[in-house]
């Protein structure tokens, strides 16, 4: 049966998390669909993996100029124009990609996983005194601002401050005003300004230093774009909102659970990615049309938005086999959470998947009971399949 196809309401488009009975039709029967938009526009909702893996792939057909959400009631001054990563092409998003890639390396990983490990122990030491507590708040968003601020190398003291400027503060939320918005990102830039100013004076052996400091072939970041990449990495939601979720599949599913804690370090890597695969954490992102072209013989016109939804690519049965089966052992696991692939793919996502990793090995041998205390709540946003709040006893 035709479900109602409304790509456009997010309330509820995101209730329930990813549309999956949408995803479903969109893919069998109009793959490439013009979902109008209540302005009178509309743009191009691409729902199979093969697309969304060639459209990422074509960053010159397809660019990243008019950023990266399908919501952009303001296409002339959107959230993130001419300052964020994610908004650029070419020559300036290939120099700004290379001065910050230069940081995402195997050894500063190497550096980070212990202290990440570190980090979710004492969050979950805290915890566990309480006996309950909201998963999101006091765990999944703790552990975000703890990273970050390993990461950035900040002040100890700084810890709580930073868990209520980054999403605790301004959650990729709908039901955030621009102003409001507008207002937090203000108070991370002043935020990310005086470490600046701090780690010019007094260099640390942290990433922040390393960023403003690094020169690739004679280039180096501003203090402004450092200040916006900081801003960036602060309200990055994915990690948040790929642990939450994943807890919830755990709960939703104990055999798989039963499974899991039976070898966790057996089968924790291959859960890990079908959590991502399953809970598809960042619902989209989107492409802006540089020439007429088409997709599946579908005529695209040149100014036109192409949409990839990554929760649909994820459950694509042409690729993954009983694809709405939540298999903590199924490998491969080609799933494109982090992106499909081409210039912009996620470069937090090493970062991203330790977090995940450190944080269900801690869970799972120190919290074994931990289960649900109540309902949880999805947050209302168009851009993350994400989890607002979640009662959790131990
Ligand atoms: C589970 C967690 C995460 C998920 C699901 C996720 C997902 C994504 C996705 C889907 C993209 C867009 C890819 C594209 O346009 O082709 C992206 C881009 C990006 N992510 Fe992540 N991400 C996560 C965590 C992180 C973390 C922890 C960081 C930083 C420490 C990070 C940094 C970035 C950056 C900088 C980009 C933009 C890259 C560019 O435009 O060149 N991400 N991410």
């Amino acid at each position: 049966m035709k479900p109602v196809i409304d790509l456009m309401n997010t309330e509820s488009l995101f209730k329930h998390g990813n549309p999956w009975d949408q995803y479903e039709w969109l893919r069998a029967n109009a793959p490439v669909y013009w979902q109008e938009e209540a302005n009178g526009s509309g743009y191009w909702a691409i729902t199979k993996y093969e697309d969304i893996c060639a459209i990422s792939r074509n960053p010159e057909v397809f660019r990243s100029v008019t950023g990266p959400f399908f919501d952009d009631r303001n296409p002339e001054n959107f959230f993130g124009k001419d300052t964020m990563v994610f908004a650029m092409d070419g020559p300036q998003h290939a120099r700004y990609r290379k001065l910050l890639k230069s940081g995402f390396t195997p050894e500063n990983l190497t550096i980070l996983r212990p202290r990440i490990r570190e980090i979710a122990r004492e969050i979950l030491n805290t915890e566990m005194q309480k006996g309950s507590g909201d998963f999101v708040s006091e765990i999944a968003l703790r552990l975000r601002a703890g990273v970050v601020a390993e990461m950035m190398g900040m002040p100890r003291q700084d810890l709580e401050r930073l868990v209520n400027l980054g999403p605790g503060r301004t959650p990729i939320d709908d039901t955030a005003s621009p102003e409001d918005l507008m207002a937090g990102v203000m108070e991370m830039l002043a935020y990310g300004q005086s470490i600046t100013d701090i780690k010019q004076k007094s260099p640390g052996n942290d990433l922040a230093t390393f960023w403003i400091n690094n020169e690739v072939d004679g280039d180096r970041l501003t203090a402004e774009e450092f200040m916006w990449f900081f801003a960036f990495i602060l309200m990055e939601e994915g990690p948040r909102n790929a642990i939450a979720p994943g807890l919830q599949l755990l709960f939703d599913h104990p055999d798989q659970r039963a499974k899991l804690m039976s070898n966790v370090d057996g089968h924790l890597a291959t859960a890990i990615e079908e959590m991502l695969r399953f809970s598809s954490p960042v619902s989209h992102f989107k492409r802006t049309v540089m020439e007429d072209t088409t997709i599946r013989g579908q005529a695209i016109k040149a100014g036109e938005r192409v949409v990839m939804f990554y929760g649909s690519a994820n459950r694509d049965e042409d690729v993954f086999v009983n694809p709405n089966t939540f298999d903590i052992t199924r490998d491969p696991n080609p799933h494109v959470a982090f992106g499909a692939g081409g210039p912009h793919l996620c470069l937090g996502m090493h970062v991203a998947r330790v977090e995940l990793a450190v944080m269900f090995k801690e869970l799972l041998t120190r919290m074994p009971n931990v289960e649900a205390n109540g309902d949880f709540a999805r947050m209302h946003s168009s851009f993350i399949a994400g989890i607002h709040s979640m009662p959790v006893k131990y």
